[in-house]
C-alpha cells in the first residue's frame, strides 16, 4: 500500500514510558479534532497510536511516534510512523494475525490498528528495529 510522502510540520513524541504512550495518544486525538474527523474516528486513531506506542515500550523499549497531517486534493488526513531499534519481528505475518501475541496479551494491537486504518505498513529488519506506518483520511 502506499503511504504519502510525511509532510515537513511534524511532530515528534519520544516513546519509552507508559507516560509517554498517554502522550502521544492525546497528541493523536489533538491532530484528529484539529482536522476535523468525527469523535468515533479521533476515538479510533487515538487508540491506534495508543497500540502502537504501547508495543514500542513493550517489546522495543523506547522509539518514537512521529505525527503528521497529510493532504491530497480536497482531502485531509493523518500520518503515523512508529519507530523503533528494538528486535524488530521475524515474521511480519504472523504478528498481523489476531492473537498472536509473544507478550502474553491479546494479540491485537497490530491486526486492529491494521483494520482501523486506510493505509498500513510494516516494515521489519530483524534485529534492527521495526517501522508500522499508517494513515487515515477523514
Ligand atoms: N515494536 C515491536 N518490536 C518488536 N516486536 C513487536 C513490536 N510490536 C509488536 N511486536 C510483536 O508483534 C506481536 C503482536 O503485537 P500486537 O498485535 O500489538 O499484540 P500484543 O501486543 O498483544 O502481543 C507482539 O506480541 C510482538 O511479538
Ligand atoms: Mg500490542
Amino acid at each position: 500500500m502506499n503511504v504519502p510522502v510525511m509532510e515537513p510540520s511534524a511532530v515528534l513524541q519520544p516513546v519509552s514510558c507508559d507516560s509517554d504512550v498517554v502522550a502521544a495518544r492525546q497528541l493523536a486525538r489533538r491532530l484528529a479534532v484539529e482536522i476535523g474527523f468525527s469523535r468515533p474516528d479521533q476515538a479510533l486513531i487515538a487508540t491506534a497510536v495508543s497500540e502502537l506506542a504501547r508495543n514500542i515500550v513493550k517489546y522495543a523499549d523506547e522509539g518514537e511516534i512521529e505525527l503528521c497531517t497529510i493532504a491530497s486534493g480536497t482531502r485531509f488526513g493523518i500520518k503515523v510512523a512508529a519507530r523503533d531499534r528494538g528486535p524488530g519481528v521475524e515474521d511480519v505475518e504472523l504478528a498481523m494475525q489476531d492473537g498472536y501475541s509473544t507478550g502474553n496479551s491479546l494479540g491485537l494491537g497490530l491486526p486492529g490498528t491494521r483494520r482501523i486504518v486506510d493505509d498500513f505498513e510494516i516494515r521489519s529488519e530483524p534485529g534492527r528495529g521495526l517501522i508500522v506506518t499508517v494513515a487515515k483520511w477523514r
